[in-house]
């Protein structure tokens, strides 16, 4: 048995023809780790970091740089401008191009497009980071680094993927749309994607998102994405800020009608309120309950890392399914309302709460924005106030979910199993990736969500990093994903 075992192995290693293709990848890309490593270190020192206007120049250098390397693996690009981003206070910085850029064009094989992007949130030493952050630093099999997992490491796994398929043969015809700005809610980009849905988008089968994480050390495949609807509850009981000395007792107070009216949103075990709230929620079915089952979360651990003091349900089941298939209602602020430290004793004649519901298939966001407004309208009417009272809704983005049985997922799903030698977690998240459902509603393509980053990579969060593994076996999972998608 064991002479067996090491025929075998020494036939691995000296037999290179008998070595099936997707062995000789893995091994090429366990050979060039070092340069991958070095091309992370390359991209994370442009502090790229959207958010800073004066960083306008480091986010078109990463631009460019991520140009240069497609270019190297013989890719066409094409850097589209935006335009410019309408800012609050009347500025109109121009907006960094987007790369819509296309390696190999067979119109036999299929094409796929990945998403990523190439800006990153702000981080400072100063912020608690234990070593520089746009200084690669490896500690204990992590590379430390503001954009490793977000989204840096994801892009470059692709791109070094795409260089270790090309040393034998790419399976598929593959684009990449990357852009800067992500991290400030992508402005131009849905415009960009609809004007490009006959061109760029017209030959593309399948879009894959870079820019997710597991939610354990297991891998897994993200199918689905709650919307979010904000709102805001304006209440003026006067035009000027009243003092309590003077007023108290003869004013019916705005900041006391409004924590009423937030009062009625939701209870104490995250139940919405709101009539009709959970009406259109899609009923479960046994198959989707068996996915909970199966993935892994350490719900505890992540209990004890925010210091939460208990959960609202006591399942993992129960928890996940609350916070990714079903709508949830938090409450945000109160803007007006005294918040410095000390006594003050004002009352505030213009206060403004903020809330917002995640909502989930197959909830509809005008008929959300009328289920709250009645809501809220029928219960300041109860409370008889003589006080000016207003709804907004600021924004609604939609719910996004997939099949796991379409073919795009069937490739994700069998290119984990072949390099992590275990079954795909399937995962939605309780967050909103407002570009997701986009694509999908113009495009009208298959769509999914296959990232890389780790449980706790902390990607906007003070030591952001990657794990060597994650880069290096996720390096593998697209190259892997790739030779599957080219059989679907
Ligand atoms: C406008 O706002 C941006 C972002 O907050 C700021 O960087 C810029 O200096 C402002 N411009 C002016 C003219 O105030
Ligand atoms: C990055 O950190 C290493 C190790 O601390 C240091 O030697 C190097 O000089 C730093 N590089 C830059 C560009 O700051
Ligand atoms: C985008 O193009 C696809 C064909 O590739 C078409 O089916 C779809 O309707 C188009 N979307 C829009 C919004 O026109
Ligand atoms: C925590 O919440 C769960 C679920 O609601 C409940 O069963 C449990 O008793 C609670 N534990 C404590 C200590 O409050
Ligand atoms: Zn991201």
């Amino acid at each position: 048995m064991i002479s067996l075992v090491f025929l075998l192995a020494f036939t691995t290693i000296t037999g290179e023809a008998s070595l099936a293709p997707a062995d000789q990848i893995f091994q090429y890309i366990d050979a060039h780790q070092h340069e991958y490593v070095q091309r992370l270190r390359e991209w994370v020192a442009i502090e790229s970091d959207s958010s800073n206007l004066l960083k306008r120049q480091d986010l078109i250098e990463m631009i460019h740089l991520a140009e240069e390397r497609i270019k190297y693996l013989g890719g066409t690009v094409e850097l589209a401008e935006l335009g410019v981003q309408e800012l609050h206070n009347g500025t109109t910085p121009r907006l960094p191009p987007v790369i819509l850029a296309e390696l190999k064009k067979d119109p036999k094989k299929h094409t796929v497009c990945f998403y990523g992007h190439l800006d990153v949130q702000p981080a400072r030493l100063e912020d608690g980071w234990a070593s520089e952050p746009y200084n690669l630093t490896e500690k204990d099999g992590s590379l430390y680094g503001r954009g490793t997992s977000d989204d840096k490491g994801q892009i470059l796994a692709v791109l070094n993927a795409v260089e270790a398929l090309q040393q034998y043969e790419l399976p598929v015809n593959v684009k990449f749309l990357l852009e800067a700005m992500e991290e400030v809610g992508s402005p131009g980009l849905l415009k960009l994607v609809e004007e490009r849905n006959s061109t760029f988008f017209s030959d593309v089968d399948y879009i894959v998102i870079t820019d997710s994480s597991w939610i354990s050390n297991k891998p897994s495949i993200t199918y689905g994405t709650r919307g979010n609807s904000y709102f805001l509850i304006e209440v003026e009981c006067a035009k000027k800020d009243l003092h309590s000395g003077t007023f108290g007792g003869i004013v019916p107070e705005a900041t006391s009608d409004l924590i009423y009216l937030l009062s009625t949103l939701v209870d104490s075990s995250g139940h919405i309120l709101i009539p009709g709230i959970y009406d259109a929620v899609a009923p479960l079915t046994e198959k989707e309950k068996k996915l909970y089952e199966k993935i892994e979360w350490d719900f505890k651990k992540l209990k004890d890392t925010f210091g939460i003091r208990n959960f609202t349900y006591s399942t993992k089941e129960e928890l996940l399914m609350r916070k990714s298939r079903y709508p949830s209602l938090s409450i945000h602020g109160i803007e007006g309302a005294f918040s410095a430290p000390g006594t003050k004793t004002v009352i505030p004649a213009r206060v403004i709460g903020k809330f917002s519901i995640r909502l989930v298939p197959h909830m509809d966001r005008s008929v959300v924005k009328k289920q709250v407004m009645d809501h809220l309208n029928k219960k300041f009417a109860e409370r008889n106030s003589p006080n000016h009272m207003e709804i907004t809704n600021v924004q609604a983005s939609k719910p996004w979910l997939s099949d796991t049985d379409e073919p795009l997922y069937l490739a994700g799903r069998k290119a984990i199993e072949k390099v992590f030698h275990t079954e795909a977690d399937l995962t939605r998240i309780g967050g909103t990736i407002p570009i997701v459902s986009h694509f999908q509603d113009v495009t009208g393509k298959s769509i999914m969500l296959l990232g890389i980053g780790g449980p706790d990579d902390a990607p906007h969060g003070q030591n952001e990093k990657i794990n060597r593994y994650n880069f290096i076996e996720g390096t593998k999972l697209y190259a892997a994903f790739l030779q599957e998608l080219a059989s679907t």
